[in-house]
């Protein structure tokens, strides 16, 4: 079976390489993991789930991917891609920690010149396993069940790691990434989705997460950053439903904040996202 960019991955349990053998990815151990017939393999151990079905859930990732075909969120891949395209030299490896089902991977390849797209190496992981069968359709690429927290990939193997609305472990995402590598965060400011938010909750809060301090405490150089604000077309009810589905708000917000956001049709929303780059030291 194809398996690509197999010199990259690792056994999650021993971190020794993995071959190809069969339909399996197998180490010297004897360790071994199946390839699902969609192309993707689950290297998610027992130690790495919290849960019997961690990560998003398939209808939270139905509604991400609909919502995004959509094109609501294509701005944010296009700053994206204007952040990722020049890091990227010959034979990059982007890895998307956390990708969802897979449509900023997929934009990124489109905005990508034949020769590079074809050169660059794209990997995407997720502990949901919904996510991963959901971008095996979106784009051939490695795609992995795999936890942030044990990154199925050879240390300093990377050379760009994004974290996009995810969960970031920075010591996971430093260990992958090669000597000046650069690990690329998107995150909500604090008026993104404001006039939803507004009616979710009595009262608004950002909570800043502190991403800078956490990296730089992690060993990384801060890098430069920027943010992106747009307002979206009005939003039909559907596509609000949709797009309450694939945050956290909808387990957030009260009964009567979900009620009256039911209520809502035709609203324009503020999308407000914050992108920060973090290198890894050239010399440790
Ligand atoms: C808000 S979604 C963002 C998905 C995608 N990056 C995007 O922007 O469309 C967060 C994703 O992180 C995944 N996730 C949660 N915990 C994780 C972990 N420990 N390791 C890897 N992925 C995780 C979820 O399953 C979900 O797909």
């Amino acid at each position: 079976m194809h398996f690509r960019h197999i010199e990259q991955l690792c056994c999650p349990l021993d971190q020794s390489a993995l071959v190809v053998s069969g339909k399996q990815l197998c180490c010297a151990s004897g360790h071994s993991f199946d390839i699902a017939r969609q192309g993707y393999v689950n290297l998610l151990g027992a130690q790495d789930k919290r849960s019997r079905d961690p990560g998003d859930s398939k209808a939270m990732v139905a509604a991400r991917r609909d919502f995004l075909n959509q094109g609501h969120y294509l701005p944010i891949a296009e700053h994206l891609a204007e952040i990722v395209v020049p890091l990227l030299g010959n034979s990059a490896v982007i890895a998307d920690a956390g990708c969802g089902e897979g449509y900023y991977l997929q934009q990124l390849r489109e905005h990508l010149d034949p020769s590079t797209a074809a050169a660059t190496k794209m990997i995407g992981f997720d502990i949901s396993k919904w996510a991963v069968q959901a971008a095996t359709r979106r784009l051939e690429a490695t795609w992995l069940v795999a936890s942030n927290r044990n990154i199925p990939l050879a240390p300093n193997s990377v050379d760009c790691l994004l974290s996009l609305f995810g969960f970031p472990v920075f010591e996971a995402f430093s260990t992958a990434l090669k000597p000046g590598g650069t690990a690329l965060f998107a995150s909500a400011g604090p008026q993104h989705l404001i006039e939803l938010r507004e009616v979710l909750y009595p009262s608004v809060r950002h909570s800043d997460s502190a991403l800078a301090k956490q990296a730089v405490d992690a060993g990384f150089l801060e890098g430069e950053s920027s943010t992106l604000a747009f307002t979206t077309a009005p939003l039909s009810q559907p596509e609000i439903h949709q797009l309450l589905t694939m945050t956290p708000h909808l387990f957030r917000a009260s009964h009567e904040g979900k009620a009256r956001a039911a209520q809502l049709q035709n609203v324009a929303v503020t999308v407000e996202v914050r992108f920060q780059q973090f290198h890894k030291p050239a010399q440790p």
